[in-house]
């Protein structure tokens, strides 16, 4: 007995030893990994200040260049220079010079001219000329030099070889079938996924186009309010972001620089300002109109603004032409800020994090399950919630649960927004200290993704990114995410009980689409480049997502297309068989087709029955269900 006990105390210890040496080779990894990583803080700032040392030129063409580097070298050291594109009548072109420092930057602006025809109509269609009230901002055009000045200029040319454009056309979008050949050529799935989010991330040049616009606002408003800062956030900077993507932007009057809170300390002489007259929240709408007016009669490139101030986040919204950028401003928002911080981190911690995250977000697109307009669907951001929580929630988890990120928060984390919502968790990674020990590939976590999504029970349980589990689900709505920073609140609250539906069925449909790929990942290196096959089965075209009968009560579903071999359809045999290596699969896919064969049977007696003139869907088994959207109303949402 004393053995056993002796025995059992032994390996207790020893299992105690492993855990605690486990638990610090991780930690030791999660510190080395965490090393050399930049804050989302750091982030922000450096790109901030890349902004302050820019400026954005627009020039006839292209071959401008050369003239435009050497004209604008007098004021300072070029650093990288961009070339993009705006579509108009015509393309319109932008080079984006960043200069050594803030300074020169400020030379090259405040050395421009106003133009002398204040004749008032908009800055583009009037062929780059920047007519109106005079105003000061980083966005300049390049006229044609005078006689005498272009004499100076060639002999500029002359001595300065030009520094190489960085990027030419560089906002331009990879073309759709130009990304599907790509993704074709790939030697995997797992390469593909990685493809995708190299191919359709959004670009150093696009970051720095989007702190202009934001540098814009600010620096309109800074004689009156010396102290506010126009932040980007959202998916612009947390790294989920994919070309051409919306830029939100807060606009914060509390956004202090350290100088600027030490003085407020020292000085004794204080500011005179005006009492707030009304609440906080009526207050800010009509701050907001004042700003959107401001912005839509003066600011160079900036039009269709529209004003959304009835919304829980009231926005100003409107389109930067000069930057082909449509943009939300919101002046309260601060914990949308936050949030893009944990999406950013979360994207840090794993390098898997947002490749997945890619993926998943263009597979909704695709199947028509998000839009960009805000409705019942699901929103992107939902969708990445639903992400993050799924690697969290493994047993080998990639994420750490946003609770063990607020318990390593450090005093300097501290952040409580002005309607004092506690936004504190840990923002350096080395404090975070989290490695995960998961070694699934990509391909495996986006197939468990889909598998985890079409057993959740959404109808009882939210999803809690805090506590990194499922709870009860507090109230009715169809789909409960609880939002990280304000917990009372359900992230998707927005989502129909049709549209979480639709997501339930869309991830069974996708789990089964990729088992079959991953079953058939035996393709020739010729099959892979003539055919779709991985991912692009996955990403259908909107036009081929319709609601078939009985796909509803089915456990999978796929396209009865991809069941049967062409012949038994069409009579064509373009097509060969495909060949299942594991029996059990090859037996389901048996038992479907002669179970769908029969229902298709039926169907078309049931239809020569009841019309005549439906005969030609004897070879289709497309019709429209009631309860759901048709594809067509989903590309018109
Ligand atoms: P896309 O614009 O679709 O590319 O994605 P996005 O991540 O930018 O989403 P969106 O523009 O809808 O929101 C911008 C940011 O606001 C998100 O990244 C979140 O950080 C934050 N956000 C959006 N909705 C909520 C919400 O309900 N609660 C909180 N706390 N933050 C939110
Ligand atoms: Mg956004």
């Amino acid at each position: 007995m004393n053995t056993l006990m002796r025995r059992a105390q032994h390996l207790h210890h020893w299992r105690t030893y492993c855990i605690k040496q486990c638990a610090a080779v991780a930690g030791n990894e999660a510190t080395a990994a965490a090393k050399g990583k930049t804050s989302y803080e750091e982030l922000i700032d450096s790109r901030h200040q890349q902004a302050e040392r820019s400026i954005v030129v627009q020039v006839s063409s292209e071959k401008s260049y050369n003239e435009l580097y050497n004209y604008c070298s007098r004021f300072g050291r070029i650093v990288t220079a961009h070339h993009y594109t705006v579509p108009h009548e015509d393309e319109l072109h932008y080079m984006l010079l960043e200069y050594a420092n803030a300074n020169e930057a400020t030379a090259a602006i405040d050395s421009s001219a106003y133009n002398a025809e204040l004749s008032g109509h908009s800055s583009v269609s009037a062929g780059g000329s920047g007519s109106g009230v005079p105003v000061r901002s980083p966005f300049l055009w390049f006229r044609a030099a005078a006689a005498a000045g272009k004499r100076n200029q060639s002999k500029l040319s002359a001595n300065h070889k030009p520094l190489p454009l960085t990027t030419v056309a560089g906002t331009r979008p990879l073309a759709q079938d130009h990304l599907h050949t790509l993704l074709r050529s790939a030697e995997s799935i797992e390469q593909q996924l990685q493809l995708l989010y190299e191919h359709t991330r959004l670009n150093d040049l696009g970051v720095r186009m989007r702190f202009l616009a934001a540098l814009q606002v600010q620096q309109a408003i800074a004689g009156m309010f010396p102290e506010a800062r126009a932040q980007p956030f959202g998916s612009s900077v947390n790294g989920f972001g994919k070309m051409g993507c919306d830029l939100d932007l807060i606009l914060r009057f509390d956004g202090a620089t350290t100088a600027q809170s030490e003085r407020q300390l020292m000085s004794r002489l204080v500011y005179h300002t005006k009492e707030n007259l009304s609440n906080g929240r009526s207050q800010t709408q009509r701050q907001m109109e004042c700003i959107g007016d401001l912005l839509h009669l003066f600011l160079p490139g900036v039009c269709h603004v529209r004003r959304i101030l009835q919304a829980r986040v009231p926005i100003i919204k409107y389109h930067h032409e000069h930057l082909d950028l449509e943009v939300d401003l919101s002046m309260s928002n601060l914990t949308g800020f936050y949030m893009s911080e944990l999406l950013y981190m979360f994207g840090e911690l794993d390098p898997r994090v947002r490749p997945l995250t890619f993926s998943i977000r263009r597979w909704a697109q695709s199947c028509g399950l998000t839009n960009p307009s805000p409705g019942r669907w699901i929103s992107n951001f939902s969708l990445s919630c639903l992400v993050m929580y799924f690697l969290q929630q493994l047993r080998q988890p990639i994420l750490p649960s946003i609770s063990a990120m607020v318990k390593t928060a450090a005093s300097t984390d501290i952040r409580i927004t002005e309607d004092g919502i506690n936004c504190t968790f840990a923002r350096d990674m080395e404090r975070v200290s989290f490695a995960s020990r998961n070694t699934s590939s990509l391909s495996e976590l986006l197939l468990q993704f889909f598998e985890f999504y079409s057993q959740f029970d959404f109808h009882n349980r939210a999803i809690s990114l805090n506590e990194a589990r499922a709870l009860s689900k507090p109230d009715h709505s169809a789909m409960y995410i609880v939002n990280p920073l304000e917990q009372l609140l359900n992230v998707s609250k927005n989502v129909s009980l049709e549209e979480c539906e639709r997501l339930r069925i869309e991830v069974r449909n996708a789990a089964w689409i990729l088992e079959s790929e991953v079953e058939n990942s035996t393709l020739t290196e010729q099959e892979r480049n003539e055919q779709s096959w991985g991912l692009l089965n996955l990403f259908k075209h909107p036009e081929k997502a319709v609601i078939r009968p009985n796909m509803f009560f089915k456990p999978r579903m796929v396209e009865v297309s991809d069941l049967f071999e062409k012949s038994q359809l069409n009579g064509s045999t373009t097509t060969p068989p495909i060949n299942y290596k594991n029996a059990t699969m090859r037996q389901q896919v048996q038992s479907i087709k002669a179970a769908t064969r029969n229902e298709l049977k039926q169907l078309r007696e049931s239809s020569t029955a009841t019309s005549s003139s439906s005969s030609s869907s004897s070879s289709s088994t497309t019709v429209t269900a009631t309860a759901m959207p048709t594809a067509k109303s989903k590309r018109n949402r």
